[in-house]
C-alpha cells in the first residue's frame, strides 16, 4: 500500500507543479545562473517549493533531495529526488520539451517514479516491479535490434569539459552509423521516449541524481537497460549513463568503447 500512496502524491505534486509553470510560460522568467548558460527560473523555484511542500503534508519525515534547494535529510530510508524544472533552456526559449521529475527511493532502492512532459500533458509512471506506464497505459521499450535501424538521444551538459568533448566524438560517430541522434534538452523525458519505444537508446555524462531518478525506474520496468558507458553497474550518482532497449546494449557498449579508448 505504501507505493500506491507514494506514487499518489508524486502524481498530485507532479500535476501542481506543472499548472505552476505554465503559469509562468508566457512571463518574463530567468531570475538567475548556476553557470554561463545554466539557467534558474522563478518557476523552477517556485515549482520546487510546491512539490516539497506537498510531499511533506503528507510524509513530514521523509528526507529530500531537490535540485534548487539541495538535501534536507532527515535520516529516514524514504528519500525523494525532485527536479521541479527539467529542461529549463527548452522553458526559458519556449522549446517544446520540459517537465518534471520526481523519484523515491527506499532503503536507495528507487522505488516509485513520476515524469511529467508539460507540454505534451503526457504522465509516465513507475512502481517498482509493477510495470511502467503512460497515462495508465503500460508501455514497452522498443524491439529494435541493430544499431543502423536505431534512433537514439543524448544531451550536452552545461560545463564544456573533457566529457563534453568525448560525447561530440560519440554524437558523430552514432549520427553516423544509425538512424540518427536527437537533443531535445531535458534528460527526464528522454528516458521516457526510450522508455515507452520512441529511441532505442539514450545516453549523457555529467547528470544529477535529480535528473535520473525517475527515468531510471521508468525505463527498467519498461523492460530497458541501464548501465555506465563501459557497461559497468550504473547508479544516479555516477557521471555517466547508457540507458538502451537491452537488445542493442552490447553493440553501444562495444562502439562507445572504440571512441573512447
Ligand atoms: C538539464 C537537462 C538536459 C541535460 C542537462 C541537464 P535542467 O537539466 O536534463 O537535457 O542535457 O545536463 O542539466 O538544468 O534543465 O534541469
Ligand atoms: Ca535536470
Ligand atoms: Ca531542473
Amino acid at each position: 500500500m505504501i507505493f500506491e500512496e507514494l506514487l499518489d502524491v508524486a502524481i498530485k505534486a507532479a500535476h501542481l507543479s506543472s499548472d505552476i509553470i505554465l503559469e509562468f510560460s508566457d512571463k518574463s522568467k530567468v531570475v538567475d545562473y548556476k553557470g554561463r548558460t545554466d539557467l534558474v527560473t522563478i518557476a523552477d523555484k517556485k515549482s520546487e517549493k510546491l512539490i516539497i511542500d506537498t510531499i511533506l503534508d503528507k510524509f513530514q519525515d521523509h528526507s529530500i533531495l531537490a535540485e534548487e534547494s539541495g538535501s534536507n535529510s532527515k535520516g529516514s530510508k524514504y528519500m525523494w529526488l525532485i527536479d521541479p524544472l527539467d529542461g529549463t533552456t527548452n522553458f526559458v526559449h519556449g522549446y517544446p520539451s520540459y517537465g518534471i521529475s520526481i523519484a523515491c527511493s527506499i532503503d536507495n532502492i528507487i522505488s516509485i517514479a513520476v515524469v511529467k512532459d508539460i507540454v505534451n500533458n503526457d504522465l509516465y509512471t513507475a512502481i517498482m516491479n509493477k510495470g511502467a506506464f503512460k497515462n495508465g497505459k503500460p508501455i514497452n521499450i522498443s524491439k529494435t535490434k541493430t544499431l543502423i535501424d536505431s534512433l537514439l538521444v543524448t544531451g550536452f551538459g552545461y560545463n564544456h569539459d573533457v566529457n563534453w568533448e568525448l560525447n561530440m566524438k560519440l554524437f558523430k560517430h552514432f549520427t553516423d552509423n544509425t538512424q540518427g541522434v536527437r537533443r531535445l534538452g531535458a534528460a527526464s523525458i528522454d528516458l521516457c521516449h526510450l522508455a515507452a519505444g520512441i529511441v532505442d537508446g539514450f545516453w549523457e555524462y555529467d547528470l544529477k541524481p535529480w535528473d535520473t531518478a525517475a527515468g531510471k525506474l521508468i525505463v527498467e520496468e519498461a523492460g530497458g537497460k541501464i548501465t555506465k558507458l563501459n557497461g559497468d553497474k550504473f547508479n544516479i550518482y555516477q557521471n555517466q549513463i547508457l540507458a538502451s532497449n537491452k537488445i542493442i546494449h552490447k553493440d553501444l557498449v562495444l562502439d562507445i568503447s572504440s571512441i573512447i579508448t
